[in-house]
């Protein structure tokens, strides 16, 4: 079953339009041309529950309007979402009860407060019976630890406790749909970590579906299966992460140390790199395997030591924006 159907989503910003120099400058002052943006353009989903989606994109690609959309703070200008069936612009505050929502640039906990009293204020504005709402927060400080500054106010926290704190107050309502932009922005390793650990097992113990909008290929890597690409508004790929990297880099390397300098070739592989004794072989998963190659090269001469490397993540991606840009200029 699909919880969330996103289809022919558009959004357009109004900019106003200055013109240059000291003649726009003065013109500036008579007149406001305004020019339209179209930063989500004709964009269309579907998302399975219990999923867990990456949404990546270079900047400005239109990651953050579309979480905006989908969690019903911006009207598209056309389109239609439904969130388990119910639209957010038509219908927001029942969407909202069944969904969180954290912007990693931008705390929707309250400054004034104790963490502690920002969960009881939203306590109050969700109204979670106080059953769920302490089950809630045993589950979630299990995970997070977060009962060592509850009761530090909200703007002594560090990014970490802060971002913390944001993910656990998106998910105190128990919501089916967590919508996470950027959550790990800026965070150390450690604190990185954790968020991951969060996503994880929010994901598996509640069937949480979860949308993630990141710069963290390593986020992509470790917690997503399906990614959606997309590039100036619009879906350039949708689909599984291995697929994709077979699609784009059905390759991989070989390291081959010797005893001796050699150069061995081989039919179904390219040597990229000798150096000294190593070789650096590349072949395709499909034409040959690892196993196959080492065998064929040491009855040439005796193998030391092997290693093996997939293509990495962000290299892949890069090749995706750049396949994209390419085909705009043309
Ligand atoms: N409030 C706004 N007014 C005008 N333009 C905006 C506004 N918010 C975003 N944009 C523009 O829309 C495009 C997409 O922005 P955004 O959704 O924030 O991208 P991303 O999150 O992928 O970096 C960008 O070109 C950005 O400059
Ligand atoms: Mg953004």
């Amino acid at each position: 079953m699909n919880i969330i159907e996103v289809s022919h989503l558009v959004k357009e910003y109004k900019k106003i339009k200055k013109e240059r120099g000291l003649r726009g400058a003065v013109k500036n002052l008579f007149v406001q041309n305004t020019e339209t943006v179209r930063a989500v353009d004709d964009i269309s989903f579907s998302i399975e529950k219990g999923d867990i989606v990456g949404y990546i994109g270079p900047n400005g690609a239109g990651k953050s309007t579309t979480v905006k959309m989908l969690s019903g703070i911006m009207r598209p200008t056309s389109g239609e979402i439904l969130i388990d069936g119910i639209s957010p612009q038509k219908d927001r505050k029942r969407v909202v009860r069944n969904l969180g929502v954290v912007f990693g640039q931008r705390s929707q906990l309250n400054w004034d407060l104790r963490l502690g009293e920002t969960f009881e204020l939203l306590k109050r504005i969700y109204q979670i019976e106080d059953k769920t709402y302490t089950e809630n927060l045993g589950t979630l400080n299990e995970i997070f630890q977060i009962d060592r500054f509850i009761d530090t106010p909200v703007r002594q926290l560090s990014l970490g406790q802060r971002m913390r704190g944001d993910l656990v107050a998106a998910m105190l309502h128990s919501p089916e749909v967590l919508f996470l932009d950027e959550p790990t922005i800026g965070l150390d390793v450690e604190a990185k970590y954790s968020v991951r650990k969060f996503i994880k097992e929010v994901n598996q113990r509640g069937k949480t579906t979860i949308i993630l909008t990141t710069h963290d290929l390593g986020d992509i890597q470790e917690l997503c299966r399906r990614v959606i690409i997309i590039n100036e508004g619009a879906v350039i790929e949708d689909g599984s992460l291995d697929e994709l990297i077979d699609k784009i880099a059905p390759y991989r390397h070989l390291i081959i140390d010797f005893y001796h300098p050699v150069t061995i070739p081989h039919p179904h592989a390219e040597i990229v790199s000798v150096r000294e004794a190593r070789s650096v072989y590349r072949f395709r998963k499909d034409e040959i395997t690892a196993a196959r190659l080492i065998e064929d090269i040491s009855h040439t001469a005796p193998i030391k030591e092997v290693g093996l490397e997939e293509a990495k993540i962000d290299d892949i991606i890069r090749t995706v924006y750049h396949q994209r840009k390419a085909s705009v200029q043309s």
